[in-house]
């Protein structure tokens, strides 16, 4: 069986679906491995490390998957009419597993599916303890929330943490993070190792006690209707107006003094909530920085542009699209672990052959194209 890997050709995708450690796992499970060239370049692997841990290196995206019988890619493959055609050149009857913004960018997958594809998209992977290892959005989410607080620390001209020096006493940076899921946690557990003050929100009441644990304090919007926020899969509900607007006003006067807000509010399949409006930027303190991990889903913040830095009423708003491939080389090796975790129970260990059991859990979340029509019920006509 083989798999190919080929070069991402998304703008902006620094990263690859498999590191010399994941190679090597993959050899062992009885894959032969092929590695379009160049392809992990900008997560610092080069096509000697990647040929050293095993693989073969073809010299175009055609020869990696034209003949493969998995194929492993970060994001979903492109077609023509996005920019550069992926699809056609992969083997009809591959197997393809990506991260593929599924409830986002459906038609993706609508033309995989016309292709004859297979495809699992890992971003619908189903949120229980045993597919934990597979999570692509929190191995991913995880580098995210850590990066953005860099960021955030390399724009503003004051320090995290406080400071006695001789030459006077620096009070600490306020931060202030909004959405408590993995992305949140990590950016509340960098901005406290480098020594801010910390305060952070959620609409589910169960991130209370983990901003806590970790040093944070909470800004309690509204108890009574964050009582019924959380789905069962873990994430949050879409709130009703009247949220909104109390949240506004809880907001509008906390970020007024605060140094740092980095917003990571998602609710999945929809465009990401507004919590920080023009006003609200426009009362915070000069100098100050906003990072927006949502601007890919629309924003949180409604003055961050997508993929750009901006400075607008004194307030630098940090929009980088794809935060995770800023720290590409973990990314990738995280990423690809994820898939060897989704892959290994899918090979049989006596005849290494694939064998899928189509009514796992796992499998009927994460499959969505085969035999020639788009199968997931989240993405059916009509849904
Ligand atoms: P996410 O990336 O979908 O959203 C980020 C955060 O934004 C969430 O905490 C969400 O509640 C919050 N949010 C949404 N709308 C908001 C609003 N209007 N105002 C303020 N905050 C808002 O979420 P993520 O990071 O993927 O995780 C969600 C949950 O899933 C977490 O509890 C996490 O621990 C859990 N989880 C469970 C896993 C498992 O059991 N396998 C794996 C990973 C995460």
């Amino acid at each position: 069986m083989k798999v190919g890997v080929p070069k991402e050709r998304r703008e902006g995708e620094s990263r690859v679906a498999v590191s010399p450690a994941t190679i090597k796992k993959l050899i062992e499970l009885g894959f032969d491995v092929t590695v379009e060239t160049g392809a992990g370049e900008d997560a610092s692997f080069s096509d000697d490390v990647f040929s050293g841990a095993g693989a073969t290196i073809a010299d175009s995206a055609a020869a990696a998957v034209g003949d493969a019988d998995l194929v492993l890619k970060v994001r979903a493959p492109m077609s023509a009419a996005n920019g550069a055609d992926e699809i056609s050149q992969i083997n009809p009857k591959a197997m393809v597993v990506a991260h593929m913004s599924a409830l986002s960018e459906p038609g993706a997958i609508e033309t995989m599916a016309a292709a004859g594809l297979t495809g699992f998209a890992m971003d619908l992977m189903p949120r229980i303890t045993r597919a934990q290892s597979m999570d692509v959005l929190s191995s991913q989410s995880n580098l995210a929330g850590y990066k953005s607080v860099l960021d955030a620390a390399g724009e503003l001209g004051r320090a995290f943490p406080m400071m006695m020096t001789a030459a006077g006493t620096i009070a600490p940076a306020k931060v202030f993070i909004m959405g408590v899921g993995v992305a949140g946690l990590q950016a509340i557990a960098t901005a406290k190792r480098l020594g801010a003050v910390v305060t952070a929100t959620d609409v589910r009441p169960a991130t209370k006690e983990q901003v806590e644990s970790l040093g944070g304090k909470f800004l309690e919007v509204d108890a009574e209707m964050e009582k019924d926020a959380q789905t069962k899969g873990g994430y949050a509900k879409e709130m009703p107006p009247e949220y909104f607007e109390k949240q506004k006003q809880v907001v509008a006067e906390h970020i007024k003094k605060q140094d740092v807000v980095i917003t990571t509010a998602l609710i999945p399949g929809r465009p990401a909530p507004v919590l920080i409006n023009d006003d609200m930027v426009a009362s915070m303190p000069d100098g100050a920085v906003i990072v927006d991990l949502a601007t890919e889903a629309g924003g949180n913040c409604t003055l961050s542009e997508p993929g750009k830095v901006v400075k607008k009423s004194g307030v630098t708003i940090i929009g980088h699209a794809n935060m995770p491939g800023r720290l590409a080389e973990d990314a990738s090796s995280l990423y690809a672990k994820n898939l060897i975790n989704f892959l290994t129970p899918l090979v049989d260990a006596e005849t290494k052959q694939m064998t899928i059991d189509w009514e796992d859990e796992i499998i009927q979340g994460t499959l969505v194209c085969k035999d020639g029509s788009v199968v997931h019920p989240a993405l059916s006509k009509g849904d």
